[in-house]
């Protein structure tokens, strides 16, 4: 009798991954709103664990060092997940380009959700933070860098488990599909008087 194995995923986490400007932040606080679960972005969590900034990190101890740091954080994260922790979380634009972080989300068998977008748009929305918000990416570097380093990684995010067109779309609208993707229902909140939040 042929054994029957199910390769459902366990969706106590969603990693939202792709390239610098993709949204993933923000579509993550949409999704994890959406879903009334828990937000974490990455990079936080490796400024917690390293006690400096992510710029300070490249800019001390370089990119290496910095990628170390971002392995870590992807197992102490994965590690809460198996724990029973539900959460949404955005990896930093490099994170599932490294193979070991993308093999050990793989074996976890948690979804992965690269939101696609074209460079240019991409490069739009980072020229703006960084004018806007001053964001500091220690890769951004030219539009040339810029559009060499999303070519170089783009079959890695397509590796993820899923994939959602962003251009042109509200936050919203992209973590419904998200939603709807992975079969997840929208959690409303009632308050006291029976309103719908
Ligand atoms: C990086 C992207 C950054 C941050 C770090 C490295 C990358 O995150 O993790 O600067 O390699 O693309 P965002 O994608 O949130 O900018």
């Amino acid at each position: 009798m042929q054994s029957q194995v199910s390769h459902e995923p366990h969706l106590s986490g969603i990693f939202l991954v792709g390239f610098m400007g993709a949204g993933k932040t923000s579509v993550g606080l949409a999704l994890a709103r959406y879903l009334n679960w828990a937000f974490e972005d990455l990079d936080e969590r490796i400024e917690r664990l390293e006690r400096r900034s992510v710029p300070e990190i490249f800019r001390d101890s370089g990119e290496s060092e910095f990628r170390r740091a971002e392995h870590a954080a992807v197992r102490s994260v994965l590690a809460e997940l198996e724990g029973g922790a539900v959460r949404v979380v955005a990896l930093g634009g490099g994170a599932f380009v490294q193979e070991n972080n993308a093999a050990l989300l793989k074996a976890a068998g948690v979804p992965t959700v690269f939101l696609d977008a074209p460079v240019e748009e991409l490069w739009q929305r980072c020229s703006k933070q960084a004018v806007e918000a001053g964001t500091e990416r220690p890769l951004l570097g030219t539009i040339n860098q810029f559009r060499d380093l999303f070519e170089a990684r783009r079959k890695h995010y397509l590796q993820a488990s899923h994939k959602i067109p962003t251009e042109g779309r509200s936050f919203e609208e992209i973590a419904a599909e998200i939603a709807e993707t992975l079969g997840l229902k929208r959690i409303e909140i009632r308050t006291q008087q029976g309103e719908v939040e």
